[in-house]
């Protein structure tokens, strides 16, 4: 790769007179963030390919690497070294390819914004056209589609294309644009348009492009570009269970996060099942088990705290997941805080069923309730699941 060659067949004008600046002082005019996470064996070979395609535009490219332990940054800084156009974002006790981008975008000054995958299965050919698409049609966000006339997704099994099937389909209640593929990865925006949608960016999991047609206050005009999904030849995916999960939380936060915050629904669904929970345990215990009712009653609240610190270790605070003996240190401080949320519980009801308010049973019965609920979740999320 040769080191300046791109900024060379840069377009440079002298414009209303402001004289022509030395090529070396001008700004990059794309700027391509990649998300990496153990992506060694593939960045050296990403930015050749960029450097062959992306003849005659000043380009960067912006790795985001969330604290990779395969030697990516060394990767990256080893061709850095040489060549300025190639920068790194490290980001420590971080993950997330969607905020991956966002800040990558953010630390770059280029008016045009690409996002692309660091494991080569993004076709790198398609952003010229991209770019050109931009720059001269007035459109101001290209995306590559898998699934426009000469567009692809390679050989993937049945269960992910049908997965990538029914999330696409799922994405459409938010959508505020016709997009046939809003899943992918791999597109360019105007870093205009991308500022109108920025503030509103849920910044949840994988699916960005969603999120900013999402975020957008008006459909933006877009085009999309076929591409074929390639094949990973070097690391692995990092798609997993929790990739549903987080996509899931993204419609919901899109749908109603303005109202009431995503995480705090999945807290009160996890508690809403824990209470089904205690009353199955409770009367296993009673019934087949003939155990005396305060036994009984003890017994099935130790399993619902547990099953909901399990469950809520699992689904709602994914990020900060406990393992080990913070496993065991986090079901201490949750049962003492939820034991703390009961009393209050107890307190709140009785007042208000009391002389000085004399409410209905049930209203007095769920205000208690909503009470420690809310109670519990926020001071479990800062206590039990602090963000490390
Ligand atoms: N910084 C950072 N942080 N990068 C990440 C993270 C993270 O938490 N998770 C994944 N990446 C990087 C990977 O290193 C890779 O460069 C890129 O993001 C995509 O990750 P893959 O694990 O290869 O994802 P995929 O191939 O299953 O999914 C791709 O295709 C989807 C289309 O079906 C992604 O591009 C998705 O965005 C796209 O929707
Ligand atoms: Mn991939």
């Amino acid at each position: 790769m040769n080191d300046t060659s791109s900024y060379r067949t840069a377009s440079v004008h002298a414009r209303d007179g402001v004289a022509a600046r030395p090529r070396e002082l001008c700004p990059p005019e794309l700027c391509i963030v990649v998300p990496v996470l153990n992506e060694a064996g593939n960045i050296a070979r990403l930015v050749d390919r960029l450097d062959a395609v992306l003849d005659g535009i000043a380009w960067e490219v912006m790795f985001v690497d969330d604290d990779s332990t395969d030697g990516t940054r060394a990767a990256v800084a080893a061709i850095g070294a040489r060549d300025k156009r190639v920068r790194l974002l490290h980001r420590i006790g971080r993950r997330g390819l969607a905020s991956a981008f966002i800040e990558g975008a953010q630390a770059s000054l280029a008016p045009t914004i690409a996002a692309m995958d660091g494991d080569l299965q993004h076709d790198e050919a398609v952003l010229p056209r991209m770019f050109a698409v931009l720059r001269d049609e007035g459109y101001e966000l290209a995306i590559g589609s898998r699934y426009v006339g000469g567009g692809g997704v390679g050989d993937w099994d049945r269960r992910r294309a049908g997965m990538s099937n029914f999330a696409t389909r799922l994405s459409r209640i938010v959508l505020r644009a016709p997009v046939t593929d809003p899943m992918s990865g791999f597109f360019m925006i105007r870093r205009d348009t991308f500022e109108r949608a920025v503030r509103n960016l849920s910044a949840m999991g994988f699916k960005i492009l969603l999120d900013i047609l999402a975020s957008l206050p008006t459909p933006p005009r877009l085009v999309e570009l076929p591409y074929e999904f390639r094949n990973r030849t070097a690391g692995e995916s990092k798609l997993d269970a929790g990739v549903l999960r987080d996509f899931v939380m993204l419609i919901a936060d899109k749908l109603v996060g303005h109202i009431v915050p995503v995480r705090f629904l999945l807290f009160a669904g996890v508690g809403a099942l824990g209470i089904a929970g205690h009353l199955v345990v409770l009367r296993l215990c009673l019934t087949p088990l003939a155990l005396d009712f305060p036994t009984a009653q003890a017994i099935a609240t130790a399993c619902a705290i547990v099953g909901n610190f399990v469950l809520n270790n699992i689904f709602t605070f994914r990020e900060n997941r406990l393992r080990g003996w913070g496993f065991v240190r986090g079901l201490l401080t949750f049962t003492a805080i939820c034991s703390v949320g009961a009393v209050g519980n107890v307190g709140v009801a009785a007042f208000l069923f009391g002389p000085a308010v004399h409410s209905t049973w049930w209203l007095a019965g769920l205000a208690g309730a909503v009470m420690s609920l809310v109670w519990n979740y926020a001071v479990s999320s800062v206590i039990t699941w602090r963000r490390t």
